[in-house]
């Protein structure tokens, strides 16, 4: 029998920060309002594409792993942001690390992540592939309307990854789940693409939907279910669950779900304060952190939930490895940006807000 287990883990920030504060200075809202209802300080705005945020991660989980990508046999990359959509932006990641194997993009919106580290334990299980690939990256700051506060403090951009190996050790991912409400599917919506009429200057500027208390409802009650539901499906107790590593789109939707799944809040990996909601990076990077503070420990086990547009949700359950420490480090970095959060988005903003 083959398991699939989490060898390598990689993030890539870029560096520039737009924080509350910085907001302040061009819509009308405020750290005060921000903070308590979110639980976001700061996000990240990037100064390259999505593609060279997922490739500087993937590297670094790579090396993390000990591998090269010449070892990789699939690589699965979540966004709903990619630089291209054809070709599909896995396969610069591809050429980047020097990789011969299948490579595709997954648009489950948030949830992306999960759902493409639930395709791969299955691909491993199945013997199909033994070194996968799975990559969450965003850079959801080219969607937003800087002079819509309900949607611009929300989201920041950043990556995630990990490698998944088979192993003949009992653990890895004990199971998944995997769902969509399409009921929800207009209560979040960014509408960009071939609906969009090519030949008409104004619907290029494309819209977004978002009725945000409606999310929140649906969020804890799709990743409640889903999680209830793959803790069952395993035989796992909830008591069993060492960390909770959540979807990070508002530290009070995790407060009520894990609140509601009676698990201590200490339990939960909450690093929304530093990034904002990246979409499909937020629990890839939220893996990374919770390593580099040591917060994760030798054959523990997590749960792992998200929602996103769509409604799309997904809960993995899963076991650590025995290593909880780099093999390598890798020396990928991003191009030296020399530009703060706040120039960054000045052209966008100067033509939103006028
Ligand atoms: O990953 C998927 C995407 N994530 C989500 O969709 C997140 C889900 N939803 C949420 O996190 C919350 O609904 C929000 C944080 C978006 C909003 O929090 P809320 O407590 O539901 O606020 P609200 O929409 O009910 O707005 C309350 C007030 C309104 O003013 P009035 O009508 O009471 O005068 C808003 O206009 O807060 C106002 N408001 C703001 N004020 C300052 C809305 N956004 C802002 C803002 N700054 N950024």
């Amino acid at each position: 029998m083959q398991y699939a287990t989490i060898t390598g883990w990689g993030k890539c920030v870029p560096p520039a920060t737009l924080t509350n504060h910085d907001l302040a200075t061009f819509i009308d809202t405020s750290d005060e309002w921000i903070k308590p209802r979110t639980g976001i300080s700061q996000r990240h705005i990037s100064h390259v594409n999505t593609s060279e945020l997922a490739s500087v991660a993937a590297k670094r989980a790579l090396a993390a792993a000990g591998l090269e990508g010449s070892d990789i046999d699939l690589i699965i990359l979540a966004t709903a942001s990619p630089d291209t959509l054809i070709p599909n932006i896995a396969s610069t990641v591809q050429a980047n690390i020097g990789a011969s194997c299948g490579a595709f993009d997954i648009n489950a919106a948030c949830s992306g992540f999960l759902y493409g580290l639930g395709l791969a334990s299955s691909q491993i299980k199945s013997g199909q592939s033994k070194k996968v690939l799975v990559i969450g990256a965003e850079r959801l700051s080219f969607y937003l309307d800087w002079s819509r506060r309900e949607t611009a403090v929300l989201f920041g951009d950043g990556a995630g990854a990990v490698v998944v190996e088979a192993t003949d050790q009992p653990g890895g991912v004990l199971g998944y789940e995997l769902n969509n409400d399409p009921a929800g599917r207009d209560i979040l919506k960014a509408g960009f693409g071939t609906a969009m009429d090519r030949f008409n200057a104004a619907s290029l500027d494309f819209y977004i939907e978002f009725n945000g208390q409606e999310i929140f409802k649906r969020a804890i009650a799709g990743m409640g279910k889903l999680s209830t539901k793959v803790l069952e499906k395993c035989g796992v107790d909830k008591e069993e669950v060492d960390w909770v590593i959540p979807h990070q789109a508002n530290e009070r939707i995790i407060d009520t779900l894990i609140n509601r799944m009676k698990i201590p809040k200490e339990k939960a990996v909450v690093n929304i304060a530093n990034y904002g909601n990246t979409s499909a990076a937020t629990i890839p990077i939220a893996i990374c952190d919770a390593l580099e503070k040591g917060m994760i420990k030798p054959n523990q086990t997590i749960l792992s939930c998200a929602f996103g547009a769509g409604l799309t949700s997904a809960a993995v359950l899963f076991k650590w490895g025995d290593r909880v420490t780099p093999i390598n480090q890798s020396d990928a970095e991003l191009p030296p940006c020399e530009q703060t959060g706040i120039e960054l988005v000045a052209g966008a903003v100067k033509h939103f807000c006028g």
